[in-house]
């Protein structure tokens, strides 16, 4: 129960992999604050029945991380909730294929509002009273597509490249708080965004190949580094990005 007695929020956690941190950060003994887009709430109170078989308080709001409001009074529910927020989660995140040359403005956009603006958004909220307790933990997934773009997801690399430099730049802003801001870069996880983005059998075949634990992966291999981050474990490691990909990039 590594994470006993600590609060965490997660965004666009009704499926896939922030369900799969929701269960995780619970089962490791934190409350959690569950959020995701208002049409995802019958999925999320389904995740909140999980994390309900835990322990642990759970609370279930509507949050869209591109509204600068809304973020702000979710934060402040989840406060006068939980008392404390002292763990967020940036899960939130699109990713609709496309090549550079066919995207339309608006699909670029709706990329950088969700995947880097929400992260922007979210984290200042959470700040200001992790800042007065002195402690505070900021975990963003981001992707291994932020370290190298494939074709079709040029504008989604961009925003994942956007949400690592904020990790770094944040972690040199707020260190000197005790507040400590990593960033998880996962590989191909089968959920509806990576089934989606791979295809074809043929293709989960050839990335299941390439990968070097011959697999790809699953939502709850994020769990354990989202756990670390969170906690106490990680005291000394900010700033960072760590690839949890099965092997299949190096850098
Ligand atoms: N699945 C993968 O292979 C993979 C690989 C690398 C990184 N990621 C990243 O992991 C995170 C989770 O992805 P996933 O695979 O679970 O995808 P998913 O599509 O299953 O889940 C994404 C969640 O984000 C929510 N969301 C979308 N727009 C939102 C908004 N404006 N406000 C709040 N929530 C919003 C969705 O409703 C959904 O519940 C994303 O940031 C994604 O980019 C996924």
């Amino acid at each position: 129960m590594i994470l006993e007695g600590k609060t965490a929020l997660i965004t666009g956690a009704s499926r896939g992999i922030g369900a799969a941190l929701a269960v995780g950060l619970a089962k490791h003994g934190a409350n959690t604050v569950i959020t995701d887009l208002d049409r995802q709430s019958d999925e999320l109170a389904k995740v909140a029945a999980q994390v309900g078989e835990t322990e642990q308080k759970c609370l279930a709001l509507p949050l869209d991380v591109t509204n600068k409001s809304v973020v702000e009074s979710v934060v402040g529910e989840a406060t006068d909730a939980f008392g404390q927020i002292d763990i967020l989660v940036n899960n939130a995140g699109i990713l609709l294929p496309k090549p550079l040359e066919e995207l339309d403005e608006k699909t670029w956009d709706a990329h950088f509002d969700v995947n880097a603006k929400g992260v922007l958004l979210c984290t200042n909220a959470v700040l200001p009273q992790m800042r007065q307790r002195k402690s505070g933990r900021i975990i963003n997934i981001a992707s291994i597509a932020g370290r190298q773009g494939v074709p079709t997801q040029g504008h989604y690399a961009a925003t994942k490249a956007t949400a690592i430099t904020l990790t770094r730049v944040y972690s040199q802003e707020v260190g000197m708080d005790g507040i400590t801001v990593n960033a998880i870069c996962p590989g191909i996880i089968l959920t509806e965004m990576g089934k989606n983005n791979l295809g074809s059998q043929e293709n989960i075949d050839h990335w299941t190949n390439v990968a070097a634990l011959k697999r790809l992966g699953d939502p709850d291999d994020i769990v354990g580094p989202a756990v670390f981050f969170a906690s106490d474990l990680s005291n000394f490691v900010t700033g960072q990005a760590l690839n949890v990909c099965g092997g299949i990039y190096f850098h």
